[in-house]
């Protein structure tokens, strides 16, 4: 289970950093992968309102890490934490330049009908503090929180908000906040304990990454499916793109990753193979499946469509089975 924690404040060592790191040791702690982005670090461009999202389904802007690292991390996420202090009873500008930049992910739902296999199995919380005590106080922050999880394809799970919260130091003096989090680190125990399926091939652009997407779509969140490459390619192949794409199923935005990187984070139940072979690691008590697929790199679409019809049945077999 991959958690993805944005950061959104622009005090590094602050009451927001405390909450979310306390948040994400506790889901490491259980066995989960953890990545932290720091919002204000990051180069995002503002959304410029073109409708090229609406009508294309990508984003104009192309240079900076929006585009370029977190649309591939919020797609690949389980667990997606939005934590930011309370700015004029909304989100810091750090972080609602990320939240507009989501456009393009609720157009690809809504304007261009694509579905995206995590949802609606991804949970999103939000984590967030504020100096006054007013009941209202974070009334818009909700409001936004709920529209930017729909955007990014999960449910609204949990949140913990923090009223009174203002100097370094206060969010750390707070007497529940630990327990808090195990509390609803607890409601995510079932998603840790789900069955965790890799399916490795040779580059991770194309049969690997379709069978992920199969078994998230199909399973729901039953499965924790992962995939992988031994020999990872740059990117991900625009031919499968466009064959999953045809099924309705939107696979933009996947990175290619090493076997040897996601085994070492996480360790599977089961390896499926296709095509791979020798080339995967052999790990004491994993069981191994080999569905011996066609490599369909470099070949024209018409044979991505059969690959990928092979790959949802026997997914559809595999769960069947589970
Ligand atoms: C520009 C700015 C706007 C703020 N707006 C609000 C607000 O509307 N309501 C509130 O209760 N606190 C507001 N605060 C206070 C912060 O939410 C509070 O100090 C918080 O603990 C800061 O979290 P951090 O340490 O993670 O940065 C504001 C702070 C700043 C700097």
């Amino acid at each position: 289970m991959f958690v993805l924690g944005l950061q959104g404040s622009p005090r590094k060592k602050g009451n927001t950093n405390f909450l979310l790191s306390a948040f994400m040791e506790e889901v490491k702690s259980r066995g989960a992968e953890t990545q932290i982005i720091n919002v204000p670090d990051k180069n995002i461009k503002p959304c410029i309102g073109c409708g090229n999202c609406e009508k294309k389904g990508f984003c104009s802007i192309k240079d900076d890490d929006m585009t370029n690292e977190i649309f591939a991390l919020l797609r690949r996420a389980d667990v997606v934490v939005i934590a930011t202090p309370i700015y004029f009873y909304n989100a810091t500008a750090q972080m609602k330049l990320l939240i507009d930049r989501t456009q393009t992910l609720w157009a690809r739902k809504y304007k261009l009908g694509l579905t995206d296999p995590g949802r609606p199995d991804r949970k999103g919380f939000l984590l967030s503090v504020g100096a006054t005590k007013g009941k209202n106080l974070f009334e818009g922050m909700i409001l936004t929180a709920k529209y930017f999880f729909d955007a990014i394809g999960s449910d609204f799970h949990g949140k913990l908000l923090y009223w009174r919260i203002e100097n370094f130091g206060d969010m750390k003096n707070n007497e529940t906040v630990l327990d808090d989090i195990k509390k609803e680190a607890d409601r995510l125990e079932p998603m840790l304990k789900r069955k965790k399926i890799l399916f490795a091939c040779r580059e991770n652009a194309g049969r690997s990454q379709m069978a992920k997407a199969f078994a998230r779509y199909h399973a729901g969140g039953e499965i924790d499916a992962l995939c992988a490459g031994s020999t990872p390619a740059e990117n991900i192949n625009p031919v499968m793109v466009e064959a999953m794409q045809e099924s309705g199923i939107d696979i933009a935005f996947r990175k290619p990753k090493s076997i040897d990187e996601v085994v070492a984070l996480t360790k599977p139940d089961m390896i499926i193979t296709m095509g791979c072979g020798e080339e995967c690691p052999l790990i004491p008590g994993v069981e191994y499946i080999d569905w011996n697929l066609p490599d369909p790199s470099g070949q024209p679409i018409e044979f991505f469509r059969s690959v990928r019809d092979e790959i949802e049945e026997k997914v559809k077999q595999l769960i069947a089975t589970l």
